[in-house]
Formats: structure tokens, C-alpha cells, sequence
């Protein structure tokens, strides 16, 4: 049997009618809002990998430096022998945890909604690692995911804080779905950013390149290229900014002018006003007593909390109830 398989759980138009459903509800409210994860088609990832080598954007470096110095606690802590990963995308900071749990590690499920990113990553894995047996899934982690029969203990990675990404009570429904998919002596390893100095914090959301900003209005040109959308990127301004009272990062995109977006496909003609912000994205940053209590109300366990060196991100482990 070959190492690698991939399966596939998202109907092939299940793409383009969640965006349809996304634009369609997020352009007829107020204020106006578009769901982050229409950031990521080949540009938008190809602009995010630009964003995570910015000097100001210190995620990626931080998490990556808590991965190569506890990737051996982790898999002396689990176990595991089925690596479950939420989000994979290029796998680059896998890598780090998967030769750690190596040799015990019987598969590496990787859970994307981009085949092409599962394909690439999971090709670059076993060139290297010929005794790695890789199961692809191409699904949507946000809703009921079932896995394939996998042995276990399992350990579920969801990394680069990727879950400040979901609002409050999405994060609950996401923490329980995942809660719902192990057993007892499984585990979970969760990458949230943590909360700090304003400045530090725009800074990463509004580098001097202006990379950030070209990233954000991207979804202006997936909204236009799959459902013929006319906005103009030039009309808006992008917006970063720290809410203070829920304690995340918001990404907006701030008509420069009074316009109208036509949305041919939708049927849909979209008024804007001068200055006018539509939110594309929340970041939540975390403290760990926050962190620790949102895992124990999904049914988890906080059982490891790692910082890197400066304290600016964390990774949780946390063990099934
Ligand atoms: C990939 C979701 C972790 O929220 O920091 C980077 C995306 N947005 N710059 C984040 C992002 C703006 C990123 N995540």
C-alpha cells in the first residue's frame, strides 16, 4: 500500500457555496464582515508564508522555537501513535513533533481544505521519512469532523494560533467537536498567541511592508474571482486594531470613499459609505487561566502550558477527561 492517502469529506462545490453564503450574509449585515478563511487561496497562502518571515510578525518564530525545544516532552507526554493535525498547511513546524514521536508513530493524518497544500506537504514528508505512513484528509476541521480509524493514543495539533480566529462561542463548538473525536489518553496540543503590549501586537498585523495589508485585501480578489465581484483593492484602506475589552486583534478594510460593490453571481449590489469598515478578521490573543478554562468547559485537561524564551506565545497540552 502506498505511505500516502488521501481522502476527501468536502463535496467538490462545497468550497463555493459556503463563499456564496459567507459574502451573502457577511455584505447584507452591519456592520459588514467576511469570514477570514477566504484569505487562502494560492496568493493569500503564498502571501501569509511572506507574512511569517516579516520582522514584525513573531508568531510562527516563537511557536517553532517552543516546538524544537519540547517536541521530545510532548511525545514522551502522549505517546501518541496517530498525529492528528487541524489546519496543516505546509506542515513546515510539524516536522519538529513528527521525527520527535517517530519511532512509535504509526500515521500522520494532516486535515486540510487545500488538496494541493496536503499533496505538496505530504510529498515533501515521506521523501524523507520512506517508514511514514501519511493519511490526507480534505475536510472543513470546523465542522464535525470524523476521523478515519486510527490507533491510538492519538495527539489532535492545532497550531499557529489559528484558533484566535473563531469568535468565543465558534471556539467552544470547535473545542467540544474535537473533544467529541478522542478518547480518554488521547490528547490535544493547542498554539494560541498571547496577550501583550499593544504596540508589539498592531505591529504584527500592520508591518511596514506593507505585506499584511496586500494579504487582507486579497479577499477582495477571491471574492472577485469567484463570484465576479468588482471591487476595486484601491478603494480601501486596510485597519489593524487591538480591542482592548475582548483582548483581540481585529483586520478591517475601510472604504477610502463612498462606492457600490456589484456582485454579478450574487445578484447583489453592495453600497459602502465614506470610511466605512467592513471586519475581515479577529485574532484573539490568550492568557493561560483563559486558555486552561475554555479547555476544561470542552472536556479537557490543561496539562502543559510552554512559552517561548520572551513569553509571547504558547502551546497547551491538554489530556481527555
Ligand atoms: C494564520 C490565523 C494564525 O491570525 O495571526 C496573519 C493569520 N492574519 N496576519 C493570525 C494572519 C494577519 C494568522 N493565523
Amino acid at each position: 500500500m502506498s505511505p500516502f492517502q488521501l481522502t476527501r469529506t468536502l463535496p467538490a462545490d462545497a468550497t463555493g457555496a459556503a463563499l456564496r453564503a459567507d459574502v451573502l450574509h457577511g455584505l447584507t449585515r452591519s456592520p459588514k464582515e467576511l469570514p477570514p478563511k477566504w484569505f487562502y487561496d494560492a496568493r493569500g497562502s503564498e502571501l501569509f508564508e511572506e507574512i511569517t518571515r516579516l520582522p514584525e510578525y513573531y508568531p510562527t518564530r516563537a511557536e517553532r522555537e517552543i516546538l524544537v525545544s519540547r517536541s521530545h516532552q510532548i511525545a514522551a507526554a502522549t505517546g501518541a501513535r496517530t498525529l492528528v493535525e487541524l489546519g496543516s498547511g505546509s506542515s513546515e513546524k510539524t516536522r519538529h513533533l513528527i521525527d520527535a514521536l517517530l519511532p512509535a508513530l504509526d500515521s500522520y493524518v494532516p486535515v486540510d481544505v487545500s488538496q494541493s497544500a496536503l499533496e505538496g506537504a505530504g510529498e515533501a514528508l515521506l521523501e524523507e521519512r520512506p517508514g511514514l505512513r501519511v493519511h490526507a484528509l480534505v475536510a472543513d476541521f470546523t465542522h464535525g469532523l470524523v476521523l478515519p480509524p486510527t490507533v491510538g493514543p492519538r495527539l489532535v495539533a492545532f497550531l499557529g494560533g489559528t484558533v484566535g480566529n473563531l469568535l468565543p462561542e465558534e471556539r467552544r463548538e470547535f473545542l467540544r467537536g474535537v473533544r467529541a473525536m478522542l478518547v480518554p489518553g488521547d490528547s490535544l496540543l493547542l498554539g494560541t498567541d498571547l496577550v501583550k503590549d499593544e504596540a508589539t501586537l498592531v505591529a504584527a498585523y500592520d508591518d511596514a511592508a506593507g505585506v499584511t495589508a496586500e494579504f487582507n485585501k486579497n479577499v477582495l480578489a477571491v471574492v472577485g474571482r469567484e463570484l465576479g465581484a468588482d471591487a476595486d483593492p484601491e478603494d480601501f484602506e486596510h485597519v489593524a486594531l487591538w480591542d482592548r475589552e475582548h483582548e483581540w486583534i481585529e483586520m478591517r478594510l475601510r472604504a477610502r470613499h463612498a462606492l457600490v460593490v456589484k456582485i454579478p453571481e450574487l445578484d447583489l449590489v453592495v453600497p459602502f459609505e465614506a470610511g466605512e469598515e467592513m471586519r475581515t478578521e479577529v485574532s484573539a490573543k490568550f492568557r493561560q487561566e483563559g486558555v486552561r478554562t475554555e479547555l476544561a468547559e470542552a472536556g479537557f485537561t490543561l496539562s502543559h502550558w510552554w512559552t517561548d524564551e520572551e513569553g509571547r506565545f504558547a502551546l497547551s497540552l491538554a489530556t481527555v477527561d
